[in-house]
């Protein structure tokens, strides 16, 4: 049996952790080959300073930018089978930055040896399924040879991610705006702003945190303007929320309760589109950024075609460990340890998670939504079960964190679960730490 897995993001390197660890165990596993458009793992976590198209004529994937810090405890996201500790020999502070992170998922899968098993530099350009043969058509193309070629495969695992294509909608008068416009996809570094009036679009965790990383690096003045609610931090001095903008003239936007602004910049933190352009209609997900996409049967197995799954589809407050709970579920799918219900039994199931969904009022009611999710789908499988209420409960010290103080709440730290080890206090506050290299976070205080 052959198997293909699109991306070697975290999603995807999950994947392939979780067939090796079966094979570990002495299980017989199928040949896995992993496609990957970047020339390195760690998905969006591997940054790139490009933006636009790469050095291959591809659309950039990476939607990180320089001095990101995790948003989340790293408690809430650590691997239950590859602790924090394990990885750098020593507890380490919660909120690490992105290269500390980045460093962490690729300690995993160096130890597994499963680098042989990714094809780099080779994005899919497309996947067929071929009912007479019972199997998929991979067509992929091998950028450095220049080289597109098609094989055929038993299962397929998507992991492509879906932070990385912008939705970004227009505005009145952003057309002949007389300053910067770009999409968080496309930012890079707060230093850019420095000075500036800086206009956030968007009420979500990217217009939180670049509205966050530009009052940092010193923008004269930030304004978030939302659609649905503000985000209701209590915001420090050169920072404010308004209603949505509704036309820009010249330098000056216009805000739906009558105010206006001049401002220099124009950053749409609008979020993302699902986009597979590699999958034909009947394989393809479409949903827009919610917790709960529906035909995904235990939110990884496509109803329709369950040879195929996907992994990492939903909206996240779980990030690592989920993707690994997810990709135990569709490896034991694969190898024949799960047994699926029926189609019928398999759309009832989805469309009871899916109502429960439609009842979530707030992010407090999201996380234990999401733990649940995760809670079954490790109890189908050998990942090492660990403390969901834990989890959920150092998220909702994390939300208290921010409401407390949104720009000090990295300055926080929490206990691991899977070691139990109180993790240290960072040496440097966060509006302080200027320097995100993993050497200045590891450095002793
Ligand atoms: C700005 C930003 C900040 C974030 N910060 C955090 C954070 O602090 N903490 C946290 O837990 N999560 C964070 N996230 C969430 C993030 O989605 C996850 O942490 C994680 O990266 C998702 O992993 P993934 O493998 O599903 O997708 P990705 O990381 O997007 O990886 C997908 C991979 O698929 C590859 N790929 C795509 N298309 C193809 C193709 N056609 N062929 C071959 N390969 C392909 C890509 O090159 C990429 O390597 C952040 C997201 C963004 C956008
Ligand atoms: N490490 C970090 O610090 C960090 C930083 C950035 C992003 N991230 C991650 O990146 C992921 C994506 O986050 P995201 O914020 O980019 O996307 P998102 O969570 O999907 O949010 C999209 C935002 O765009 C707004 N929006 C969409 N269309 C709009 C319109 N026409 N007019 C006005 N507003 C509009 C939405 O407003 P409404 O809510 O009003 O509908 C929402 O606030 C998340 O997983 C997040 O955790 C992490």
């Amino acid at each position: 049996m052959r198997v293909a897995v699109v991306g070697a993001g975290p999603s995807g390197l999950a994947a392939l952790r979780a067939f090796q660890s079966a094979a570990q165990q002495g299980a017989q596993i199928p040949e896995i080959v992993c496609f990957e458009k970047q020339a390195d793992w760690g998905g969006l976590w591997n940054y790139t300073w490009r933006t636009g198209l790469d050095e291959h004529g591809e659309p950039v994937h990476g939607s990180m930018y320089r001095y990101l810090w995790s948003n989340g405890p790293k408690e809430c996201l650590e691997f239950a089978d590859y602790s924090f500790e394990e990885h750098f020999g020593k507890p380490i502070p919660s909120y690490p930055p992105r290269a500390v992170l980045w460093d962490y998922i690729k300690g995993r899968v160096e130890k597994a040896k499963v680098r042989p098993w990714v094809r780099f530099n080779t994005p899919v350009r497309m996947i067929d399924w071929d009912a007479a043969r019972s199997q998929f058509r991979v067509t992929a193309h091998e950028r450095v040879a220049d080289r597109m070629y098609s094989e055929l495969f038993d299962r397929v695992i998507i992991a492509s991610g879906h932070f990385s294509a912008p939705s970004a909608p227009e505005f009145e008068g952003i057309k002949t705006f007389n300053g910067r416009v770009m999409h968080s996809h496309d930012f890079r570094d707060a230093l850019e702003f420095k000075g500036q009036d800086v206009l956030i679009v968007g009420r979500s965790y990217s217009a939180e945190d670049i509205g966050s990383q530009c009052w940092k690096y010193g923008a004269k003045s930030v304004t978030t303007t939302y659609r649905s609610k503000p985000m209701g931090f209590r915001w420090p001095e050169r920072f404010e929320e308004r209603p949505l903008l509704q036309t820009l003239v010249g330098k000056t936007a216009h805000f739906k309760d009558g105010s206006r602004k001049d401002v220099d910049a124009v950053i749409l933190c609008t979020g993302y589109l699902h986009h597979f352009p590699f999958l034909p209609d009947d394989l393809r997900l479409k949903t827009t950024n919610r917790m709960w996409p529906l035909n995904l049967y235990k939110g990884v197995v496509w109803e329709d075609n369950t040879r195929l799954s996907y992994l990492g589809m939903q909206d996240q407050f779980y990030t690592f460990n989920m993707f690994d709970a997810q990709a135990w579920y569709a490896r034991d799918v694969i190898l024949g340890r799960i047994k699926l219900p029926t189609l019928a039994a398999m759309r009832a199931d989805s469309a009871k998670w899916r109502a429960r969904e439609e009842t979530l009022e707030n992010a407090e009611q999201m996380i234990w939504f999401q733990g649940d999710n995760v809670r079954e789908l490790i109890e189908a499988t050998d990942y090492p079960m660990f403390n969901i209420e834990a989890v959920n409960k150092t998220f909702m010290e994390w939300e208290h964190h921010k409401m407390e103080n949104i720009m000090g709440f990295r300055d926080n730290a929490y206990r691991s679960i899977m070691t139990g080890n109180m993790q240290p206090l960072h040496h440097t506050p966060w509006v302080a730490a200027m320097d995100d290299s993993m050497a200045d976070y590891l450095r002793p205080a």
